[in-house]
């Protein structure tokens, strides 16, 4: 057993990534410390996504501008404006093709999806979402996706935030989790429509990521693959 001081960080104790997953709800499971091994290359290989297709705040359908930065890597991309939300396979911003998928990206996605059930996961999307102090992001469902049959996995990293995870209904409350540096959640089958958000984040100091959180999101959103 791993003695718990190797994963301190300012924000806590995470559990250690042998941890037993925590079931959240049928077909939605939270793999505490599942990415911190791979933490630091997911970052780097963030970065560079990030250098071809700049975050950015994307205006919703209402024309209010997003609080969480954004951009994409994969065969398509999550994009909002004023015509509504939708999948893309070019950067706006651009006119380019979102960078292609990190491999270890889709390791990870796939390596966590396995973990909790869904065999063969293949994302063809990634939405890279940075949070300051103050910026959340509403309770919404991931619907924009093709493939409803694939899951959802969600990697954290940088500091701490409240997740917001109900039901697919509306109406009902949804659990506040703590997601922390290397935690990766994934839901599907009857909870692939899941209402989710993330609380407006709270001020820290992350070791390595200093005032950010920076979230992946993993989808199947074209057709099967
Ligand atoms: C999302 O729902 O797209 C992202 C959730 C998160 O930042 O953890
Ligand atoms: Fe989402």
């Amino acid at each position: 057993m791993t003695p718990r001081s190797l994963f301190d960080d300012a924000a806590g104790l995470p559990a250690p990534p042998d941890a037993a997953p925590e079931s959240l709800a049928d077909g939605a499971l939270l793999l505490r410390g599942f990415a911190c091994a791979e933490a630091d290359a997911l970052l780097a290989a963030a970065a560079q996504v990030i250098a071809a297709a700049p975050l950015r705040h994307f205006i919703t359908p209402g024309g209010r501008a997003m609080s969480a930065g954004m951009t994409n890597c994969g065969a398509l991309g999550w994009v909002s404006d004023r015509s509504g939300y939708r999948y893309a396979s070019a950067d706006p911003l651009t006119g380019r093709p979102w960078p292609a998928m990190p491999g270890c990206f889709a390791d990870v996605a796939a390596r966590a999806a396995r973990q909790a059930g869904f065999a063969d996961f293949l994302p063809d999307a990634c939405l890279v979402n940075r949070y300051a102090p103050g910026a959340r992001l509403s309770l919404h469902q991931d619907r924009d996706e093709a493939d409803l049959a694939a899951p959802i996995v969600s990697v954290s990293l940088g500091l701490p935030a409240v997740f917001l995870f109900g039901t697919p209904r509306r109406t009902d409350r949804p659990a506040r989790l703590r997601l922390a540096h290397g935690d990766v959640a994934v839901w599907g089958g009857p909870s692939r429509l899941a209402y989710h958000g993330i609380a407006p984040l709270a001020d820290g100091a992350h070791p390595r990521l200093g005032r950010w959180r920076i979230n992946l999101t993993f989808r199947r959103a074209g057709g099967p693959g």
